[in-house]
């Protein structure tokens, strides 16, 4: 006999005119491991946003435990024991790490008035440590912080209260495999506990290992419940986009060839912190995969080659001898880039989907020196359609569009500008696997238009799936280099990642 912990009926859900649910029935088991699939802007995180009391449904009732369940706010709905990692970032820049965990939680370590920051700082070391991560110091500024480890601070606070379900959003695609494994053991521990955990993910691999259960969600509907033994990938597939997915999902051929050209040459770059003498090239009309763990130096080179970061030896040339430093220029050389850190680093938030498609493309689209909107428009309605952005309209702000979706508008961004070189830092993050399909074979597109794209990822899948040559870094070098083929397996690769 199983135990409902939630159960959400008839949940409705709109922001202005989006239907974000339209009458969701929803109940989460005592031990379940409940895994949340759908295409990008299906509803998934607005679900989960209002069982964690982010902001309420427009109508419908919610029961936590059989009796009636509503949350005034994500602490209130913490209080009362559902704790929720969101999508997007969830840590206070500006502070430190410790304050970060107990936010709202000051009052535990006060004496007198005063906080007592000793306490604090220990009661931080412990509940890291509590999800096996030690080499976080609280006492540091977030800021300090990569995207990852700030994303660990966060799991560490959801879980510090030991919460009777916890809920992740997309979490893991944000983490490298040491990170995913202690969210996975994290998940694994509560069900034993009798806990639940809905589990968003589009990574069909990672729901079919660690979920007992999947819930399919298409435009604000519920399609179905699957139990474990269901869960096939095709039948997954086919409940989510409502049709089959037919066609290659990587490209088909392995011959792998390219031009001879080379476009953008890396040459003994060092930057002082991970990259050691990295020298490598950017053919004509190549996939160049660029795999590795992830504090291998990967990131960082991509950075370098777009000039957001620059190398205290060593240099970045186009095949004219220019020199690439600073991110206008490479922009101006037509050069794009899409960063792991999208929200941070890739997007306006505040700026509506338009603007952030045609900023590069400004200069292009001015005519006599002024800028019409409507030609801005144009632009990103060409790229909208092409990529099935899912928005109210081109005018949108970004802030409210899905996580897929705001992916889709940084690459969209880099093919309105009809960049030549491509660089792209997990490009397909959080894309469902429809889009994903999609993504991949325009960038095999480009390559057959004579472009080149440097792909940083750390699936190696996509890698081999994709490249015509993959490099493998190591301790901020390359230590592998490897050409497109038909026998080239994940395995190839991890040998020289570790
Ligand atoms: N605060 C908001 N304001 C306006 N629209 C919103 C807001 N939050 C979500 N939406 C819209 O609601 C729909 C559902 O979004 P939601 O974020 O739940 O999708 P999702 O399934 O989590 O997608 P993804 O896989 O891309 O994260 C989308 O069309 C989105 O643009
Ligand atoms: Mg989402």
């Amino acid at each position: 006999m199983s135990t409902e912990l939630i159960n959400a009926e008839q949940i409705v859900k709109n922001f202005g005119l989006t239907k974000a649910l339209q009458g969701v029935h929803f109940t989460l088991n005592a031990g379940e491991i409940r895994g949340l699939i759908g295409e990008n802007g299906s509803g998934k995180s607005t679900l989960c946003s209002i069982l964690a009391g982010v902001y309420p449904a427009d109508s419908g009732q919610l029961y936590l435990n059989g009796q009636p369940y509503s949350p005034t706010s994500m602490i209130d709905a913490q209080r009362q024991g559902v704790a929720m990692i969101v999508q997007e970032m969830g840590t206070i820049s500006g502070i430190r790490v410790a304050d970060n965990l107990f936010v709202g939680k000051e009052k535990m370590f006060a004496k007198a008035g005063l906080v007592n920051r000793k306490a604090m700082v220990a009661a931080a070391r412990k509940a890291l440590t509590a999800i096996g991560v030690t080499h976080i110091d609280p006492r540091i500024m977030i800021d300090e912080l990569n995207f990852e480890d700030r994303k660990l601070v966060e799991v560490a606070r959801a879980v510090y209260d030991r919460p009777q379900i916890l809920i992740v959003d997309e979490t893991t695609t944000a983490l490298s495999q040491q990170g995913r494994d202690i969210i996975y053991s994290l998940c694994r521990r509560f069900s034993e506990q009798g806990k639940g955990i809905i589990f968003i993910s589009h990574d069909l691999d990672e729901i079919l290992e660690i979920c007992t259960a999947l819930t399919v969600l298409r435009d604000g509907m519920l399609i179905g419940t699957l139990a474990q033994e269901e869960m096939k990938p095709d039948v997954i597939k086919s409940m989510m986009v409502g049709r089959e997915l037919i066609g290659d999902y990587y490209r088909g051929d392995f011959d792998g060839q390219y031009g001879e050209k080379v476009v953008l040459n890396i040459e003994n770059v060092t930057d002082g912190r991970i990259l050691k003498n990295v020298s490598l090239q950017l053919h004509e009309g190549e996939i160049l995969g660029l795999g590795g763990l992830t504090d291998s130096g990967m990131h960082e080179l991509g950075r370098i080659a777009f000039g957001v970061d620059r190398p205290v030896h060593g240099r970045v040339e186009l095949a004219d001898k220019t020199i690439i430093s600073q991110p206008h220029e490479a922009i101006k050389r037509r050069i794009g880039y899409i960063s792991k850190n999208r929200d941070q680093e890739s997007l306006m938030i505040t700026a509506t989907v338009s603007e952030n498609i045609a900023l590069p493309s400004l200069p292009d689209i001015l005519q006599s020196g002024l800028l019409f909107r409507k030609n801005e428009r144009r632009l990103a309605e060409t790229q909208r359609q092409a990529l099935s952005i899912k928005c109210s309209s081109v005018d949108q702000v970004v802030r409210y569009l899905s996580g897929g979706n705001k992916q889709k508008v940084v690459f969209a961004r880099w093919i309105a500008h009809q960049s030549q070189i491509l660089i792209l830092d997990c490009p397909t993050r959080g894309v469902d696997i429809g889009v994903k399909q999609a993504m991949y074979q325009l960038i095999y597109k480009l390559k057959t238009e004579g472009r080149s794209i440097m792909l940083i990822s750390e699936e190696l899948a996509e890698l081999i799936g994709m490249c015509d040559r993959i490099i493998i870094m190591k301790n901020g070098q390359c230590n592998g280099e490897f050409r497109r083929s038909a026998t080239l397996s994940e395995h190839d690769l991890i040998e020289s990642m570790i």
